[in-house]
């Protein structure tokens, strides 16, 4: 159960006691549309459907219906984008702190006694449970999050020129990353997923929400297009100089910070709240879970929390493929994401031996 925190005027974490139990109204008007798609088991026991071009998970489909159909955002909305597993919750964290900085001092935040999905909701499932009017009911300025690939968004989101922050990550992490995540999900009687069997449908895009290159690519080419409004990050940069990072997050979001804020050591009270350690230290984000009926406890959004662990779980000649892959996909963008496994991977592991 979360501390009794104090309320926050705006925005505010969406369910800052208890714990909802699902709202028995579905969207379910979308089931024979949903029945019909193309569908993809690979990752069960979540299911995949082939949804305007991208592989949706089936339980959040018929939110995502819904959300497209009747969302309407607001022009000081903030969204929080990502591709799965390249570092949304930690973006959804800084985001939070940067923007209550002032409500609330550092060590009686809402981020310690809440999951940062606790305090910035995921749309798709909040739609898919149909409990958006818990989102409606947000003060301003709101911070939203989604995975829903560019073309998929709400045409609100769109048409209001919302601010956008995406968040994306090295592929081949994103692949262990998800890997992990996905065989935590399976139930007791289902063997785990085979890496290979992972790597072949990553590699194939056959992923929750679709290719992780068009992802990025539909995101960073928005980025180019409206840089005023779309903040493109990259996870690894975040890691390598947080302070860089949250300084022009708070830029960005018209909220930079004082120079007494900066003198009196503020920013890095942001960064130490959202850091790994800190978060996966709390209880809350031990033991707790984001819904009763949610199969996983708030644990599995920390595992590792560092770039490179694919080191460990692929072989350089799998790691060059997906590099490779990824040269393709975003040549002539002017984007480069990952591209150290030759070189590093044979630094490491000496010669092209798979661990897999
Ligand atoms: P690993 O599985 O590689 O450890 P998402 O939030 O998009 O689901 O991404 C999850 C990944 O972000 C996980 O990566 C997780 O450990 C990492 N992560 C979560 N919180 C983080 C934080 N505060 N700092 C750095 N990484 C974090």
């Amino acid at each position: 159960m979360a501390a009794q925190l104090p309320l926050c005027n705006s925005p505010t974490p969406m369910e800052p006691q208890e714990k909802k139990v699902a709202d028995p109204r579905p969207p379910s008007n979308y089931a024979d549309l949903i029945s019909a798609l193309p569908l993809e088991e690979g990752w069960a026991p979540v299911r995949t459907r082939k949804f305007q071009g991208f592989w949706i998970p089936e339980p959040v489909l018929p939110g995502i219906m819904d959300m497209q159909q009747n969302f309407k955002a607001r022009p000081d909305d903030l969204f929080v984008l990502s591709y799965p597993k390249s570092g949304t919750t930690w973006l959804k964290a800084l985001t939070y702190a940067i923007m209550t900085r002032t409500q609330y001092p550092f060590d009686h935040h809402p981020l310690l006694g809440q999951n940062p999905h606790d305090c910035v909701p995921f749309m798709d499932r909040t739609y898919a449970k149909g409990q958006a009017s818990e989102l409606d009911a947000m003060p301003s300025p709101r911070i939203l999050n989604t995975h829903l690939p560019y073309p998929l968004l709400p045409d609100s989101i769109k048409s209001l020129c919302c601010k956008v922050i995406y968040v994306c990550r090295d592929p081949k992490d994103v692949l262990v990353s998800r890997w992990y995540f996905s065989n935590r999900m399976r139930l007791q009687s289902m063997e785990p997923i085979p890496f290979t069997k992972a790597f072949e449908m990553f590699c194939e895009g056959s992923c929750p929400y679709g290719s992780v290159w068009e992802h990025v690519l539909e995101y960073w080419e928005e980025s180019q297009r409206r840089p005023e409004k779309v903040l493109f990050l990259k996870y690894e940069e975040i890691l390598e100089d947080p302070l860089r990072s949250v300084l022009r997050l708070a830029e960005f979001m018209g909220c930079p910070f004082s120079p007494e804020e900066e003198k009196e050591g503020v920013v890095e009270e942001v960064i130490k709240l959202c850091s790994f350690d800190k978060l996966k230290s709390l209880e809350v984000n031990k033991t707790g879970k984001l819904h009763p009926d949610f199969p996983l406890t708030n644990d599995s959004y920390f595992r590792k929390g560092e770039a490179g662990d694919w080191r460990n779980h692929m072989s350089p000649e799998m790691a060059r493929k997906l590099d490779r892959i990824t040269e393709q996909k975003l040549e002539g963008s002017g984007l480069t994401l990952g591209g150290v496994a030759v070189e590093a991977s044979a630094a490491i592991n000496g010669d092209d031996q798979a661990l897999f």
